[in-house]
Parts: structure tokens; sequence; C-alpha cells
């Protein structure tokens, strides 16, 4: 049951009101209320899996990064070679934070207020003065779940049944595999921490109805006929408007299966664990763009994986609302976004390439992030702007467009987790 202060029954309320209107966005208390913060945080993201970082982010023993998320401090850290740890960044003691930078090295994990000292491994090391029958291997740092996916470092910080992660992900491996993710390094990293319930921030990008007003460069690189289609990916756009580009996407995959590449779709639908999909398509075959830059041209000359010719097609992988990759031919970029509090969401963004591309040899990473930054700096934007306009009075759940057919079937797959929670 939640406990908060709004009783059960007035989320219930809301909740089945929302279910009224499938194709309206959701009333104000959903994107401002502390209760719904509290309902999201244990329905939804202490559920899911969550792409928290990239494994060439820590290659050397002891290298950890944090992963910050409401309330919680997830310390994510190398033991070995083959060993990605990840543990509550909570000392056993009497509860402090152990690791105070977001990022660093440690050979042992020691905490700040009294030195109780873990290793790697999580282990009580060294506690001093402590009473005698006092037993060390009773107070390791709490675990917290930890999933590697081609390179991918996923969360989850469930405390009861957890997901099963092979099932929901399995089928996304081959395309995964074929970007070459596994074997990446970080080109580029950057926050846009974006002052907006997380919920408007995942909104925006599961519809491109905003793309032609609010991204002209996005909409020089992608067409016309393809942002109509499914600019936020497969179901974004309208039926009529996805025949429409077809035949486009037909031409397409031929020639890129001729290359020998591997060009699935996968929609696993509003009842799965985090409605996940996986597709691949052209990014502007009418302009023969290679790559998702301004120009077309790509940003990096080492591509990624298995391509050894560019086929100008984009991999995109979207595991839950909150973790997506997308990729060209020559780069990748990582999403995620975590929620602070109900009206703070970071947006945290990665950009990989290549593991043996140099750095002004092989790519500018100016050209590399180019496109995303400037687009997601324009999210940030429009998105604070609309958490603004939701907190008004006069503010009434507008009807979705034909542009924003994912964000019907996000709603319901929201409400359902909160459902199950009641
Ligand atoms: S709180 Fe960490 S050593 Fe005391
Ligand atoms: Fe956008």
């Amino acid at each position: 049951m939640i406990t908060n202060q709004v009783p059960n029954s007035e989320l219930e309320k809301l909740i089945e009101a929302a279910r009224q209107e499938p194709g309206r966005a959701l009333e104000q208390e959903f994107y401002s209320a502390r209760e719904f913060h509290t309902a999201d945080m244990r329905s939804v993201f202490r559920k899911q899996w969550l792409l928290a970082g990239h494994v060439s982010s820590i290659p050397e023993r002891g290298q950890y990064f944090l992963f910050d998320i409401d309330k919680e401090s997830i310390i994510i850290v190398r033991e070995n070679e083959d060993c990605v740890n990840a543990f509550y960044n909570v000392c056993r003691h009497r509860g402090s934070r152990v690791c105070l930078e977001k990022e660093g090295r440690r050979k042992l994990l020691t905490c700040p207020y009294h030195a109780w000292t873990y290793g790697l491994d999580g282990m009580l090391k060294a506690a001093r003065l402590m009473p005698e029958g006092f037993k060390k291997e009773e107070y390791g740092l709490h675990a917290c779940h930890i999933r590697l996916f081609e390179g991918l470092i996923f969360i989850n910080l469930s405390n009861g049944t957890l997901p099963d992660f092979d099932e929901a992900y399995r089928s996304m491996l081959p395309l995964a595999r074929q970007q070459g993710l596994a074997t990446a390094k970080i080109a580029f990293k950057q926050s846009y921490p974006t002052k907006a319930n997380w919920k408007l921030v995942a909104e925006n990008f599961m519809e491109c109805y905003h793309c032609q007003p609010a991204h002209p460069e996005y909409c020089v690189v992608h067409p016309q006929d393809q942002v109509l289609a499914f600019g936020a990916g497969p179901g974004s756009g309208s039926d009529e408007a996805a025949a429409a580009y077809q035949p486009t996407l037909d031409l397409w995959e031929a020639e890129s299966s001729t290359m020998g590449y591997l060009n699935d779709t996968i929609d696993a639908g509003v009842f799965s664990l985090g409605m996940q999909q996986a597709v691949r398509y052209p990014i502007n075959p009418q302009k023969g763009f290679l790559s998702e830059t301004i120009d077309g041209s790509p940003a990096c000359k080492k591509l990624m994986g298995d391509f050894r010719q560019a086929d100008g097609g984009e991999t995109a992988l979207a595991f839950n609302p909150f973790s997506y990759v997308l990729a060209s031919n020559d780069f990748a970029v990582m999403f995620r976004w975590t929620p602070r509090d109900e009206m703070n969401t970071d947006v945290e963004v990665t950009w990989l390439v290549h593991e043996d591309a140099e750095e002004n040899v092989d790519y500018d990473p100016r050209n590399v992030v180019h496109v995303w930054d400037t687009t997601l700096k324009q999210d940030k934007k429009i998105t604070e702007d609309n958490q603004s306009g939701v907190c008004s009075e006069s503010y009434q759940p507008g009807p979705y467009s034909t542009q924003e057919a994912r964000n019907v079937v996000f709603k319901q797959w929201y409400l359902d987790q909160l459902e199950l929670l009641l």
C-alpha cells in the first residue's frame, strides 16, 4: 500500500479519472504532487531496470561512479576485470554517504565519518574500536541488483520481486551487438538538469509533434515523412503516416540487408515490463545521410560494431521510458532520465564511439554531439515551460494529436504500474 498524506482512495480516484480519458494528458497532480512522486518511485523506479552508465567509464579496478536517484545514491564500482558491483552509498555504521564525489578511483571505500572501510566487494574490512563480539562480516555494504547488457550498466532498486532482465531484453541483444556497444568508449558526457517532473521529460521524448516547432536542426537531419511516421519510434505517429513512409523504409531495408545488416523491429507493447522497443530505420535516405549529423556526413571515421560500410541507419533501443540508446553507424547516444524530486529530473546523456577511435584524429567531439546536444537543450527549455504551465490553476489536460500515439500507450502503461501498487 502507498503510505503518504493523500489517502489511497484519493490517488485511486485520480487514477480512475485518468483512465476515463486515454486520449488526454494527465492531470496536474500527477506532474506536481509529492504523493505521486512517492508512488512513482515505488511503482515505477524501484521496479524497473535503470540504465546507469557504460562500463568504459570505469575500466580500472577501484574506479567508481555514483548513480543518484530521488533520495538514493548507488556506488557502481569495478572490483576487477570481470566484475562490476553496485552498492547503496550508505555506511553500515550510522548511515553516512561513503563516497562523496560523483566519480573517482579508490583502493578501498572508506567512510569519511568514522572511517569504516569496505572492500571493492562491499565487505567491511576495518572498523576501529568496536566492542568485543562485533562481527565485521555482518556489516557489508548493502548490494544493489546490477546487470550488464553489452557494456550498458543497469541497476534495479527492488527489495522485492526482481523482474527478469534477460526475459525482458534478450530479443534486443542482436541489435545491440551489431552496434558494438560492449566495446565502445565514451566520447562525451553531458547533463541537462531539467526542472520538470520525469513524466514530462519522458512524454516529450515519446513524441515528435514538437519537433517541427522546437527542433529546426533535428528537422534538417530527419525528413518530414519520417518525423510524421515515427519521429519518436515505432507507433509514435499515425497509421497513415507510417503507411506512407513504408515504401521508403522497405527500399532502405533491402539495401541495408545486401550489406549484411540486421534490421529487426521489436515492440513489446503496453503490457511488457518497460514497453521496450528496438528498431532500425534510415536517418535521411532522400538526402543520402550516413549519420545523425547536421550535414549527414559521418562524425567518426571508425564505424562501430559490425558496420564496415555505412548504411545510413539509426539503431533505436528503448529499454523503458527513461533508458534509451540511439545510434548511427559511427556513434551512439545513451539517454537516461532520473527523478530527483517531483519537479526535478536529471537528464544524463553519454556519446559513445568505437574503442579505437582517437579524439581529434578520427572524430571531432563537437560533430559527434552537435545534433543531440542542440536538441536536448531545446527539450530542456520546452519541458520546463511545460511544467510551469501545468502548475497553473487554469491547466486542464488537453487532447493528444495523431503524432502523440506513443503517449497514449505510455499513459496506459504508467497507470497500470500505479494500480499494481494500490
Ligand atoms: S557513519 Fe560511516 S563510519 Fe560512521
Ligand atoms: Fe524533443
